[in-house]
């Protein structure tokens, strides 16, 4: 059988394999310029409530500074959660794109398509822009994709008080699959269009992801992938927010956008959490306003007694570090380690330590 020695070294050599992915960082933005969301704060702490478990790390913040190319480029991805109008300035825009055409990844939630409106580039990352909506009550969403991981859990008829969103344009039309449509006989639309707008298609786009966005376009040097798209228009109401099935839907489009491996948390790309520098932090202020805010930082290395080297800066929630081993196999590949490393598991030999 295998001697302690033994073990300890197969494990050091599994480990090393591990550190090659890092925890995708993800700065989550939910400023606003026009109507605030009051379930801002409810979608902020229900986020970091579920970091660990999904594997990922947030950072919230509403301050638009860190839109520079520098501070970009420490994360895998931005998710921009009901926003309004005029959240970046042009300096923060230019380094949104570049960020893009560097295979960051983009994940927008609710208004977060009713923001930026003169901003092309956001636009082809988003998918479309919001128009209206009408009067907040029940409408019955439906799945037209069972096996993409933001809907393989949703009903297939699923209803519940939203604002239902009508578009500018079809989604479509820059690469969106549609993965969640409205019964549009469920509710009442007698809402206004604010313009002369182009048909957003049918059916009647809810939620939608994009493979290569063309806000990657074209990309940077030494980048090979554009980072995908995710965005689902549900979300306005707290309760919403503290459903499990629609926390699932949200962070399972992201981390299918994030699992694109388009950045260094992947291994691959010139922005993100990469190997060994999982603890490089940002500049400038972070986090404004956020009540309740929490940046869960996963354990990216693991000594063979630590339970993940987890800190939960500022704020509350989700310090608990243990418990959660997100270990996952892959052909071709010994270990890929999710966040919360709490021990390691030995794949394929039986053993577990
Ligand atoms: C939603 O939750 C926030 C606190 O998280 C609260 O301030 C707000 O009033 C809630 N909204 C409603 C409509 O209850
Ligand atoms: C950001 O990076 C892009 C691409 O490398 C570059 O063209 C641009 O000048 C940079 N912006 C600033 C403010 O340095
Ligand atoms: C559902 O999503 C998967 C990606 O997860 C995609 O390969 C498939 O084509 C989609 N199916 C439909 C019907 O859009
Ligand atoms: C739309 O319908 C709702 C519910 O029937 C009603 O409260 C609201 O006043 C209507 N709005 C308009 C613009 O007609
Ligand atoms: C969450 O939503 C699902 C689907 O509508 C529903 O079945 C479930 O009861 C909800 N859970 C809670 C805790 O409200
Ligand atoms: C880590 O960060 C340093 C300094 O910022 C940089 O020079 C180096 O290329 C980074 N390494 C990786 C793997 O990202």
């Amino acid at each position: 059988m295998w001697s302690k020695k033994a073990i300890l070294a197969y494990t050091i050599a599994v480990m090393s394999q591990v550190q090659a992915q890092s925890t995708p960082k993800v700065l989550v933005y939910t400023a606003t310029a026009g109507y605030r969301h009051d379930s801002i704060p409810t979608a902020i702490e229900v986020l970091g409530q579920n970091a660990q478990k999904y594997g990922v790390e947030f950072q919230f913040s509403e301050d638009m500074s860190l839109f520079t190319n520098d501070t970009l480029s420490t994360f895998d991805g931005v998710m921009f959660v009901s926003n309004s109008d005029e959240v970046l300035d042009d300096a923060g825009q230019a380094a949104l794109k570049t960020f893009f055409q560097s295979g960051g990844v983009y994940t927008g939630v609710h208004a977060g398509s009713a923001c930026l409106f003169n901003d092309e580039n956001y636009e082809q990352a988003v998918g479309a822009f919001f128009d209206y909506h009408p009067p907040i009550q029940d409408a019955t969403f439906t799945r037209l994709n069972t096996t993409h991981p933001a809907t393989a859990n949703v009903p297939d008829r699923w209803s519940f008080q939203e604002e239902v969103y009508h578009f500018r344009s079809n989604p479509r039309d820059n690469g969106a699959v549609v993965l969640m449509s409205v019964d549009e006989s469920s509710y009442v639309n007698n809402g206004t269009s604010t313009g002369n707008y182009p048909p957003m298609g049918d059916p009647h786009p809810i939620a939608w992801y994009i493979e290569a966005p063309l806000s990657a376009q074209p990309l940077g040097s030494g980048v090979d992938k554009a980072g995908r798209s995710f965005y689902t228009s549900l979300g306005h109401l707290n309760s919403t927010w503290q459903n499990e099935t629609y926390i699932n839907h949200v962070m399972s489009g992201l981390k299918w956008a994030l699992d694109g491996a388009s950045t260094k948390a992947y291994g691959v790309g010139i922005v993100g959490n990469g190997n060994g520098n999982s603890s490089s932090t940002v500049t400038g202020t972070t986090s404004s306003s956020s009540n309740g805010a929490s940046a869960t930082s996963s354990g990216t290395s693991a000594s063979l007694t630590s339970s993940s080297t987890s800190s939960a800066p500022s704020g509350s929630s989700s310090g608990s570090t243990s418990g959660s081993v997100s270990v996952k196999s892959i052909p071709g590949q010994a270990l890929v380690a999710g966040a919360g490393l709490a021990g390691i598991v030995i794949l394929g030999m039986g053993l577990v330590l």
